[in-house]
């Protein structure tokens, strides 16, 4: 009898203990440093069916387009309020020569993608196609241009095509094509992954080829270029060290890029199907960034301690294997709710490093690695990292706000610590302040206590992104099996917030 009752007391008393609780102080008036709004940026490259099919499909498309844009994508795009696209690669955009992706398109001369399955492209999008849809999406232009296989004088020209507002040949080729003012470019990149798909270099002959191009990137008629130098791979600290030192004040920006991947031989594990140590994996893997970044940081903060030249990690996010009976190299894989703790948790360690940290950019857009939106013929679905995306947008250009966070940290496989909890805050320009909060636990709710100091909250309100299995995600039958609704665990109490975070949860919370 006894043991009876005590088995059924700790049945009963069991979901008592399945619940972390956390502990979290924000400093609202020690805000120093702007998110820079380019944390939020994307990257389409010609791969897969990023660009065609995804984004475009010309204006004689059946699927409703506007001149040739994606109607549906189009609109769900905007409402990311996406600060800049990154295009046209990738390892695409040292093998691309611009000049095959202008004018009449009958005339625009095919090409093999080598690095992408060897799919024909046929170049019907190109200079003036991207940058309409920068427009259309009110968002800056990011270039990464050819290096690898290209010429100084190919560049110089390009440069000179979108952005010469003159009686130069360049803009007179423009006029000819249709676009009598130039476009305002800001983002160029001056090769891609330069040791690697990008021309297999050394450092030291990368650093004096990335000299040599950049000078003749001109700045015509108040545009004003931001030049940013191909960066390292992941732990490649050497060639940040070699960069910094050979190139230095010349390069407005330097990249890195880092993707939570099991690694580059064999399987990388399916998008869809895994288990939760596997999950927790992840998590740590995705983590680990932070170290990266801080020791990419120390390198340069040695060579430019006023912070001048900033971090661009413009290629991250999750690459799993390509979905069965998809195009080998097209890199199309779903997106579930992992990816979403991926981008949550990601974003908001961004956040920390903004003072050198100024852009990322997720890969990719549309129907590659970590999309935003994934389409089938006229079927579009967006995934629970565009969700992500859009919760965490009020976080561009707002101020960061310091905090403490208290909260349990498991170790994982690959003993890699991973904290239960994952915050960010930030302050608008009306004063509002945002929190984005990721209960990393897939079993145990957290009771959050968040202290604002001398700030006075009158109303808390906001929204929470969870489901029912982690592996959930947005398909074409079910596109709304993932989707944020309204959170109502966040109370008001005696001058703090009581957050009830369920497990597996994303919360973005709007404080007043
Ligand atoms: O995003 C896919 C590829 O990953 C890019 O083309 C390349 O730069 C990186 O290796």
């Amino acid at each position: 009898m006894k043991t009876r009752l005590l088995t059924l007391l700790a049945c009963i008393s069991l979901p008592l203990f399945a619940q972390r609780t956390s502990q979290i102080r924000v400093y609202p008036d020690r805000g120093t440093e702007e998110i820079s709004k380019h944390i939020y940026g994307h990257f389409a490259e010609h791969l897969g069916t990023c660009i065609y099919g995804g984004l475009w499909v010309g204006p004689d498309s059946d699927i409703p387009n506007t001149q040739g844009y994606r109607n549906d994508v189009l609109e769900a795009l905007k409402k990311l309020q996406i600060p800049n696209l990154r295009w046209p690669g990738g390892c695409f955009a040292d093998e691309y020569h611009w000049m095959d992706g202008i004018g009449p398109k009958e005339n625009r001369p095919k090409m093999v993608n080598n690095n992408w399955g060897g799919t024909i492209e046929d170049n019907s999008f190109g200079t003036h196609e991207f940058l309409n849809l920068c427009e259309l999406l009110e968002c800056e232009p990011y270039i990464s241009a050819n290096v690898g296989s290209g010429t100084v004088e190919e560049m110089a020209k390009w440069v000179e095509y979108m952005t010469s507002e003159g009686d130069s040949p360049m803009a007179r080729l423009r006029r000819q094509n249709g676009r009598d003012k130039a476009w305002k470019v800001k983002f160029i990149g001056v090769g891609n992954e330069s040791w690697g798909c990008g021309g297999s270099m050394r450092p030291e002959y990368y650093a004096d080829l990335y000299r040599r191009y950049a000078t003749y990137c001109r700045n015509y008629d108040g545009n004003q270029l931001f030049k940013i130098a191909s960066g390292a791979s992941d732990y490649d600290y050497n060639w940040t060290e070699v960069l910094m030192k050979n190139i230095g004040g010349r390069m407005d920006g330097l990249s890195l890029h880092y993707y939570t991947v099991t690694g580059w031989e064999g399987s990388k594990g399916a998008a869809t199907k895994f288990n939760s140590e596997d999950f927790y994996w992840t998590m740590g893997k995705c983590l680990e960034i932070e170290e990266v970044i801080q020791k990419h940081i120390l390198i340069m903060d040695t060579y430019d301690p006023q912070k001048k030249v900033a971090l661009m990690l413009d290629e991250w996010g999750t690459w799993w294997d390509e979905e069965p009976g998809t195009i080998n190299g097209h890199l199309y894989q779903q997106n579930t709710m992992r990816d979403a703790f991926v981008a949550a948790l990601s974003l908001n360690l961004f956040h920390k490093y903004t003072d050198r940290l100024k852009m990322t950019n997720i890969a990719q857009i549309v129907n590659v690695l970590q999309s935003m939106i994934l389409t089938n013929g006229s079927q579009m679905v967006v995934t629970p990292s565009y969700h992500i995306f859009e919760m965490f947008k009020v976080h561009q250009d707002a101020i960061h706000l310091p905090l403490d966070l208290v909260c349990d940290k498991e170790t994982v496989r690959d003993n890699r610590e991973v904290p239960m909890l994952s915050a960010s805050a930030s302050k608008n320009k009306d004063g509002v302040i945002h929190l984005t909060l990721a209960n990393v636990d897939l079993d145990q709710a957290n009771e959050i206590t968040l202290d604002l100091q001398a700030h006075k909250i009158s109303s808390v309100s906001g929204r929470i992104l969870t489901s029912a299995s982690i592996h959930d995600h947005n398909t074409f039958d079910h596109p709304e099996r993932v989707k944020p609704v309204a959170f109502n665990g966040a109370k008001i109490d005696k001058g703090q917030l009581k957050i009830s975070m369920p497990p597996k949860s994303i919360v973005v919370l709007e404080v007043k």
